[in-house]
């Protein structure tokens, strides 16, 4: 890609359409933030400069994407922009049946609402929130097994988002294996900050599963990304194509989930794929009385159409390279810069270590919001607290059991921002880092009863 020893990042991709973004000042700013109960997640988003919340749906679709939108069949039944769709991931996945749904956590109620019940338990890596919610709200138990250098934030490890083999036969022994519901690896792990899974990992939890004979399910909405990680960082998949080291991944898997908002390039799907002809025909059935027809599930025409194109271009060598890499130049000039982050970075997302850059602020003053409310402030930047307001527990007198750790990810929409957007993001950091020593905590002052993270309001201490 590019030619030899070039220092310049440049896009892969030139601008055909463009969305103005506001320019606001700080007076301005602090008045929105006020109005939103100093909770990013209420401000709206026309009064915000640059987006990192998520990843997710964000993304920029390409010409040939939006091209594929005007060819989309809407039939109900049997639509051309299916049978697109579902070879597309039948070459990709290897997998024979497919089922479309209209985001990720739709084909995880699915699932796991198939394979959950009150005294199952499902076993992973990293559960994503809606993962265990899905489970959890069927009864059964969500174990998180993330490996032992998952927990360490600053030495760098090729692949910290792998799942301990060791617990996971322990686990599979204590519960037998008749209770667990599945086994479910997460790639790249997003809970444990993006980081990606090895493909011996990903063998030896196949090993283990077979073994016992439970089902190994897939949470692969970052496949892509992790296929990246895999060819430049383990041995014996450097001539191979990102492509064929994600079909790799799925030839170990009895079931894949995608929310296909992340690497699938689009604003809005998912899909369920499996391999058990009888796990597919109950699944279609609870497809069929939830989302929509087993041929258009929770989508409509134009969105399969993009979503076939977009599954292809993910595995562009020069697209991949250009977004590791500039999630990777965000996190090194914001480490460059003396800014506390997680190490190494993930692929979709940087994670700043709120509680090492505002060691005066106490747990219970929720180091996270309080930068958060600061990149917004001074930057117009929205971000997300991954700390103690998402993940901590109030007990009846009131004392707040804190997260483990007080965090604020920075996701990274996929070929939305150009490289001065993200220089733009280094300098607000930078100027944070001036003042950090005077920037105040905050205080919840109503809170609903649960997922408070979302509409909590805050005021400053
Ligand atoms: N699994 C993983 C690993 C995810 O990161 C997400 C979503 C889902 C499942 C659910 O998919 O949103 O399409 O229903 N992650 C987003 C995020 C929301 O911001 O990390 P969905």
């Amino acid at each position: 890609m590019y030619f030899e020893n070039q220092k310049t990042l440049a896009e892969p991709f030139r601008i055909k359409m463009v969305e103005p973004l506001k320019v606001t000042n700080e007076a301005y700013r602090l008045s929105k933030l006020r109005q939103a109960g100093y909770n990013p997640f209420l401000l709206n988003s026309e009064d915000v400069f640059i987006d990192l919340l998520t990843d997710s749906g964000t993304g920029a679709m390409s010409d040939r994407q939006w091209a594929g939108l005007m060819m989309g069949d809407e039939s109900y039944a049997g639509a051309r922009s299916w049978h697109h769709l579902e070879d597309e991931v039948k070459d990709l996945t290897g997998m024979p049946y497919v089922l479309p749904t209209h985001q990720g956590r739709a084909a995880e109620r699915i699932l796991y609402g198939l394979l959950g019940g009150k005294d199952k338990v499902f076993i992973s890596n990293t559960h994503f929130d809606t993962t265990r919610a899905n489970i959890e709200f069927t009864g059964a138990t969500a174990i998180d097994i993330p490996c032992a250098e998952s927990t360490d934030t600053e030495t760098w490890a090729a692949f910290k988002g792998n799942m301990d083999i060791e617990k996971l036969e322990s686990l599979i022994n204590e519960y037998g294996s008749e209770q667990v519901g599945a086994v479910i690896l997460t790639v790249t792990n997003n809970s444990a900050g993006g980081q990606p899974v090895s493909m011996a990992n990903a063998k030896a939890v196949r090993d283990v599963c077979s073994q016992y004979g439970v089902l190994l399910v897939l949470d692969g909405c970052r496949i892509a990304e992790n296929s990246y990680y895999i060819r430049h960082r383990e041995a014996g998949f450097g001539e191979k194509t990102y492509r064929e080291i994600a079909s790799g991944m799925f030839a170990i898997a009895d079931a894949f989930i995608m929310s296909a908002k992340k690497d699938g390039l689009v604003n809005m799907g998912g899909l369920l794929t499996l391999r058990s002809k009888d796990l597919a025909e109950r699944c279609t059935n609870l497809l069929i009385i939830s989302e929509g027809f087993a041929t258009y599930g929770g989508l409509t025409g134009r969105d399969m159409e993009a979503l076939a194109i977009g599954l292809r271009e993910v595995f562009n060598p020069d697209y991949l390279e250009y977004r590791i890499k500039s999630t990777e130049y965000l996190g090194n000039h914001l480490r460059e810069a003396g800014i506390p982050l997680l190490w190494p970075t993930g692929g979709h997302a940087i994670y700043i270590d709120a509680q090492k850059m505002y060691p005066h602020i106490p747990v219970h003053e929720y180091p996270g919001q309080a930068l958060v409310c600061s990149l917004y402030q001074t930057g117009a930047i929205r971000s997300v607290e991954v700390g103690s307001v998402m993940f901590g527990k109030t007990t009846d007198d009131g004392m707040l059991i804190p997260a483990a750790k007080e965090l604020v990810r920075l996701a990274i929409p996929r070929r939305v921002y150009t490289q001065s957007h993200i220089d733009y993001v280094v300098e607000v950091f930078t100027r944070l880092k001036e003042t950090a020593a005077a920037t105040r905590g905050y205080r919840i002052v109503w809170e609903p009863p649960f997922l408070r993270h979302f509409t909590a309001r805050f005021e400053p201490v």
